[in-house]
This record gives C-alpha cells, structure tokens and sequence, in this order.
C-alpha cells in the first residue's frame, strides 16, 4: 500500500503538528511505503517572501528528518525538486471542469476574505492532484479541511481514465478524527494563527516560559484541582505514559500540589520527550552536504516512479508516442 502525506512548509512546528500529524506520518512508515514530501509549491499560492519560502523549505526538511522520517525506507523529497509535477497539472487542468475548483471551500474561504485570489490558488487543487495521481497512491491522510481535496483528485482522475484511459489509481482518503485536538497555552486549540502555540524545537528558556505561561485558574496551593479542566494535565497527559499521567492527576486532586509545580513538571516531560529528536537535529545541521544529499537522493527516487506515469500520459494525450 502506497501512503501519500504533503506537508505545507509553513515555519516552525509545534507539539500540535507533530502528534496531529507528524507522528502518526512516522508510523504510517510501517504499514505501508511512505511517500512524503514538502509542498513548497503549494506555498507559493500565497507567500512570496523567496528568502522566507526557501529556509522554510529546509527547515521542514531538517525537522522531518530529526523527527523520524527515514529517508532510506521512504520517499522524502521537495515538491518543486521534481517540476515534472507541474506538467502532469497541465494535463489535468485540461480534464478538470472549473465547477469543480468552484466549489473548493479552500477557495470560497479566501474569495469570502477578499483576499484576491490568483490563479495558482484558484488551481490548487489540480496541483494537489498531480502530486497524488503521479505516485499512484492508495491511501492520502489528511486533515478534514483536505477531505474535499482529495475527492477532486478522485473526480480528476476518474474524467481523465474516461477521455484518454487508464492512467491513474484512485486515491482514497483517511481522515483521522481520533487524534485529540491539542490544546494551546491559552486554553484554545494550539494553532499558529492564534499564536498560542509550544513549539517543537524550542531552546530550553523559551520552552520553559512558553509553559509557565499556560492559562490557569487561581485556584490556591492547598486546594484540590480538577485535572481535566486543567490545560496543563491536558497537554501532560498525552506525552506521559499512563502512571506519570495518573499521579499528576492524583496529586492535583489531593491539593498542595500548585499550578506551578505541574508546569516544572510538564517542561520536564517535554524537554525529556523531544530530546532524542533535538539531538538528531543538531547532528543533521552540522551537515549541509548530508541535507542536500537527502534531498537530491528523494528527488531521484520520486522522479524515477512518477515519470511513468508521466510519460504514459504524455502518450495518452498526445503529446509523444
Ligand atoms: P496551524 O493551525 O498551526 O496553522 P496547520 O493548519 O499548518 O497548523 O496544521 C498542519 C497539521 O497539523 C494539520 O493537518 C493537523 O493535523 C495538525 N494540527 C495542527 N494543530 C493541531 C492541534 N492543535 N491539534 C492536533 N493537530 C493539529
Ligand atoms: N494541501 C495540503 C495542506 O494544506 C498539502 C498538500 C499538498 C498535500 N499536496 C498534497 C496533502 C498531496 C496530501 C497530498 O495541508
């Protein structure tokens, strides 16, 4: 089964990507292969700082790396390191009825914003389907706000099979409700645009203040506290195994035990649960030529397999023999 995940290269990560996403993107390496690259592309429909694109693009690369992406058993690679992708977008393009971009809620958002919409952004949607149509992949996880995505993919795909014959397989998507809304340091979902977020690889004062300033009540010291209204068990708990989780809530509801003792406590965990990773990172940023390696390595293995698809395109449309 052929796995398919893009990641936007939007800055830095947080604990909220990485247990949404980014973890269960690291195990998925072993059910299945793992095809995994970042839309760099894709940011482009709305980011046009090339300096802050381009050391985005690296750092995300860098991270997924230090996080568990094994570029030996995957495929790991930079959306615009194959532009071949952007030729299979025009054959698509030439299939896909502008009802259908029409109807995108990506799309709808941003026209409701008055943002003006350029056609890149208009045509997202066939690039998101030539990334996925390219590799001939099974399985697509995303988030709900993809879901509609990659039913167009589908919609794409099963147009161009009819007018010039198979060519694709038909990507399904998995949409993972089960993953817990991580909760942000003021109490609402951890997101960057609310700027409430912890991030991954935060230096240790930073993560440490980042924590201290978790919302609270004013509850006092001595009282008990409920640990499920406190957002800070609520972050604890889903990196603790479950006997540290359960003596935290224990200790809040006995009271005696303050706010500020479970966020000493939660920095510790987390400093404890990302240090192998941080560890890795700074291995792997020690050494441009490995990065580039990675890079120019993923590209290669990506081109080899999405170029037959291409090609039996090219031949399917017309465009070659
Ligand atoms: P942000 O909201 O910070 O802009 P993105 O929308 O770029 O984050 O999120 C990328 C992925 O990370 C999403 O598809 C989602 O699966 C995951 N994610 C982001 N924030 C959270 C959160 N608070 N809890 C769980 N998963 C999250
Ligand atoms: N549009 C996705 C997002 O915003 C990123 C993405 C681009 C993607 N191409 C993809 C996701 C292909 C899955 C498959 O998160």
């Amino acid at each position: 089964m052929r796995i398919l995940s893009g990641i936007k290269p939007s800055g830095t990560l947080h604990i909220g990507n990485y247990l949404g996403m980014i973890k269960p993107m690291v195990e998925s390496q072993k059910r299945g292969e793992l095809f995994c690259f970042i839309a760099n592309m894709h940011s482009q429909t709305t980011l046009f700082d090339s300096n802050k694109l381009y050391q985005n693009t690296v750092d995300a690369l860098v991270d997924l790396l230090a996080l568990g992406i094994d570029p030996d058993r995957s495929v790991f690679w930079v959306q615009s390191d194959v532009p071949e992708v952007a030729e299979l977008t025009w054959y698509l393009n030439n299939v896909c009825p502008v009802g259908l971009l029409q109807r995108c809620h990506a799309y709808k958002d941003a026209v409701s914003r008055d943002i003006p919409a350029n056609a890149g952004l208009f045509g997202y949607p066939v690039l998101m389907a030539a990334d996925i149509l390219m590799y001939q992949s099974n399985l697509v996880p995303v988030g709900k706000d993809q879901k509609q995505h990659v039913e167009v993919t589908r919609d794409i795909a099963i147009k161009f099979n009819q007018t010039y014959g198979e060519a694709f397989t038909l990507p399904d998507a998995e949409i993972s409700d089960a993953v817990a809304v991580i909760p942000g340091i003021d109490g609402q979902k951890m997101s960057k645009s609310y700027d409430n977020v912890i991030d991954i690889f935060a230096p240790e004062k930073k993560l440490r203040k980042k924590v201290m300033a978790i919302v609270t009540d004013s509850t006092p010291v001595e009282e008990p506290k409920d640990p499920e209204k406190s957002v800070i068990y609520g972050i604890y708990r889903l990196f603790a195994d479950e006997t540290r989780a359960g003596e935290m809530a224990s200790r809040m509801r006995t009271g005696g035990y303050g706010y500020g003792d479970a966020k000493k406590e939660l920095f510790g965990l987390l400093w404890e649960y990302f240090s192998p990773q941080r560890k890795r990172r700074e291995e792997i940023l020690a050494s441009m030529d490995y990065i580039d390696e990675v890079r120019k390595k993923g590209a290669d293995k990506a081109r080899s397999i999405g170029i037959s698809t291409l090609e039996k395109v090219r031949r399917l449309t017309g465009t070659s023999r």
